[in-house]
């Protein structure tokens, strides 16, 4: 019997980047292997920004098949889909009265998505990471596999956990954040100050799982580098430290392999050789979804299945809070 849990969600709002796949998807099939692991696809989370009802339905399923062409189903684990586990938006509610809003105002990424859309601040945008807190103690997750982005929800999380304990003992599990040592954060290609986004509106500024091998070769061509030339891991050069990180995080090798790898030898050399790597280590992954993304029925029995283990153990937490509450049980 595996120890300890582990749960990390990812949004459907396009294909993974390869930014989810070095910072969170990889380390998740790492965890996957010791540890009670809960993996999905957080739609409930997509609609926080406009989406295209059909996309939505799309894009879930092809991030669901992914989770399953990386065999995160397997060992005794469920991959699942968020909104089939009524439990988390119930849950949210409640977890929304036991959080500040001062605190949640001061989510980085609530005014960076608030800047970027305008047009829809939506509530939802909002108490984002409320849903997310309740999507990590309804497992009563001891790690959580993320990368550096969602550190700050992460710490929100353990805030309300903290707060809620304080109040009726000790309801909640309070969860660590679990990050790799390499790929916590993978920059654009093209803005590389700035994380590599799936919702980028630029397509050459991420590398999508599913990329053909020419068209990430492509992507690398065009990635910004430096006017030095040299590949080497400095403070200012962004571009050449990404690309670095990206080929450190697929060969295994460390920077200074790295720099001497490429001594004396241009960018485009540079490129082609990560642009090589990135091909190989995502190449199994892809032969693997281009068989699931085409059997529906499958594709569907799975997601049931996932969604019975994952109600299963959500509904048991979720009693448990609402009775401490003071909720009238029946
Ligand atoms: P999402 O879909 O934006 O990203 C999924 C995972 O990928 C990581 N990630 C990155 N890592 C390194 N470099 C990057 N450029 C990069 N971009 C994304 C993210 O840190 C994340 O681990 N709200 C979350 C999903 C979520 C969740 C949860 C995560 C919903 N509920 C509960 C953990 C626990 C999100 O939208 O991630």
């Amino acid at each position: 019997m595996k120890e300890k849990t582990a749960l990390s969600l990812i949004t459907p709002s396009n294909i993974p980047t390869l930014g989810n796949y070095l910072g969170a998807l990889r380390n998740w099939k790492q965890m996957a292997e010791d540890n009670r692991c809960f993996f999905g696809a957080s739609d409930l989370h997509a609609i926080t920004v406009r989406q295209d009802p059909k996309d939505l339905r799309r894009n879930t399923a092809e991030i669901f098949a992914v989770l399953l062409a990386l065999e995160l189903d397997k060992g005794g684990n469920t991959v699942f889909v968020q909104s089939h586990v009524p439990q988390h938006a119930q849950l949210a509610w409640a977890l929304n009265c036991f959080t500040q809003f001062g605190e949640a105002s001061r989510m980085t990424q609530f005014k960076d998505k608030s800047a970027s859309h305008a047009d829809n601040i939506n509530v939802g945008l909002f108490s984002y990471p409320v849903l997310m807190a309740a999507d990590i103690v309804l497992y009563d997750a001891d790690y959580v596999p993320i990368g550096e982005d969602q550190k700050q929800h992460l710490e929100l999380a353990r805030n309300i956990v903290d707060r809620i304990n304080g109040i009726y003992g000790d309801v909640l599990k309070v969860p660590e954040p679990w990050f790799g040592k390499t790929g916590k954060r993978i920059m654009s290609l093209l803005e590389p100050t700035k994380k590599m986004s799936k919702s980028d509106p630029n397509p050459k500024a991420y590398i999508s799982l599913m990329d053909e091998p020419n068209v990430i070769l492509k992507k690398m061509k065009s990635a910004v580098t430096d006017m030095n030339g040299r590949v080497f891991y400095g403070e200012d050069n962004h571009g050449v430290k990404n690309l670095m990180d990206i080929y450190s995080c697929c060969t295994g090798l460390a920077y200074d392999d790295i720099e001497k790898e490429f001594e004396g030898k241009g960018y485009g050399d540079f490129k082609a050789k990560v642009a090589e790597a990135v091909i190989e280590e995502l190449r199994p992954l892809k032969e693997r979804y281009d068989k699931l993304i085409n059997e529906k029925a499958y594709l569907e029995e799975c997601m049931k299945k996932g969604a019975g283990e994952a109600s299963a153990a959500a509904e048991k937490t979720y009693r448990r809070v609402m009775e401490k509450v003071g909720f009238y049980q029946l």
